[in-house]
């Protein structure tokens, strides 16, 4: 009986409290319980409307997210996604790291049924919040046979987490899809497509597993980036450290200031894993720069940090 569509609260200012009721940015993120968030809720559907269930997994600000949050909610997600019971799962987020956790969850979870994600950018103690239509959308995506995988509803706006990118730091409208766009739009409850459904990733293997044993000792990854006065010494710093990845945000097309450009290419003789992505915000690197670094398949330099780091994983450290 696939009645029931579970939301599973983290936090974020979806569940944030603010003193003063007007105040759309002084606020403490995750001070509701999710329970509270449904609550009151008038969701589409009337008497077939799908059974809530609501369950705590975290009550973080996302900046703050980490490898065991993560460890912790991909466990949780797979527990429901494995419960024949349910028919869809809602996982309540901060918008500052979405895109991390949606792209982690699509790479390490084998979904044949709807994982929305939502948000808000205005607390649940605004004049006018944003969480409860957000939700209303995602508890109506959940439910809809079509959307399966991982997904994001932010503002009606369905997103892909390949394509998901935050754009803005206070707009309500805060996240879009670059190049490729949403893939369709949430009104008055019903998914309107306008891209077909991207399709899953069939078989995360051994990655889920990785992820499932590991409790939050996750491989060291770090984001540097290239720009006009860059120079080595933040990859050295690193490198003596013990990193064992490093992604660069490139300028353009993938390029490196020769500084930078030079401690890299030390680092991979040394052993480190590097990727290079770009500081663009559309579009992808377009063939190889002469530097020849790896690059990051597309990926922005947040995901390609997930995706380097869930690799690593995989790969035991250079003795
Ligand atoms: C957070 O990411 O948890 C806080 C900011 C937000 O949700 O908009």
């Amino acid at each position: 009986m696939d009645d029931r569509i579970v939301v599973l609260g983290t936090g974020g200012t979806i569940a944030g409290g603010s003193a003063l009721a007007g105040d759309n940015v002084g606020y403490r993120a995750g001070e509701r319980t999710v329970q509270s968030l449904l609550d009151g809720l008038v969701v589409a559907g009337g008497p077939q409307a799908p059974a809530l269930v609501a369950e705590e997994v975290a009550q973080i600000d996302s900046k703050d997210a980490d490898a065991a949050f993560w460890s912790r909610l991909h466990a949780r997600c797979l527990a429901h996604l494995q419960d024949e019971r349910v028919r869809g799962i809602v996982v309540t987020h901060g918008t500052d790291t979405l895109e991390e956790t949606a792209w982690l969850l699509s790479q390490t979870l084998a979904c044949d049924k709807p994982l929305v994600l939502t948000c808000a950018m205005r607390p649940a103690t605004a004049v006018s919040p944003d969480g409860p239509q957000n939700l209303r959308d995602a508890i109506a995506l959940a439910s809809d046979a079509r959307a399966l995988g991982v997904s994001v509803v932010c503002a009606g706006a369905v997103h892909a987490p390949r394509h998901l990118q935050k754009m803005s730091p206070y707009r309500v409208d805060a996240f879009a899809s670059g190049d490729a766009g949403p893939i369709g739009w949430v009104e008055e409850g019903r998914l309107r497509l306008v891209h077909p459904w991207p399709g899953l990733r069939s078989d995360p293997g051994s990655l889920a597993q990785a992820l499932a044993a590991d409790n939050g000792a996750w491989p060291w990854v770090e984001i540097v980036l290239s720009g006009a006065g860059a120079n080595g010494r933040q990859v050295e710093a690193l490198v003596a450290a013990g990193v064992r990845g490093i992604v660069v945000a490139g300028t353009g097309n993938g390029t490196l200031h020769h500084a930078l450009e030079t401690a890299l290419l030390r680092a991979q003789r040394a052993g480190v894993q590097v990727r290079v992505s770009t500081r663009c915000p559309l579009g992808v690197v377009v063939g190889m720069p002469a530097h020849g670094l790896p690059l990051a398949d597309g990926l922005s330099p947040v995901k390609a940090r997930i995706s380097l780091m869930l690799e690593l994983m995989q790969t035991a450290p250079a003795p």
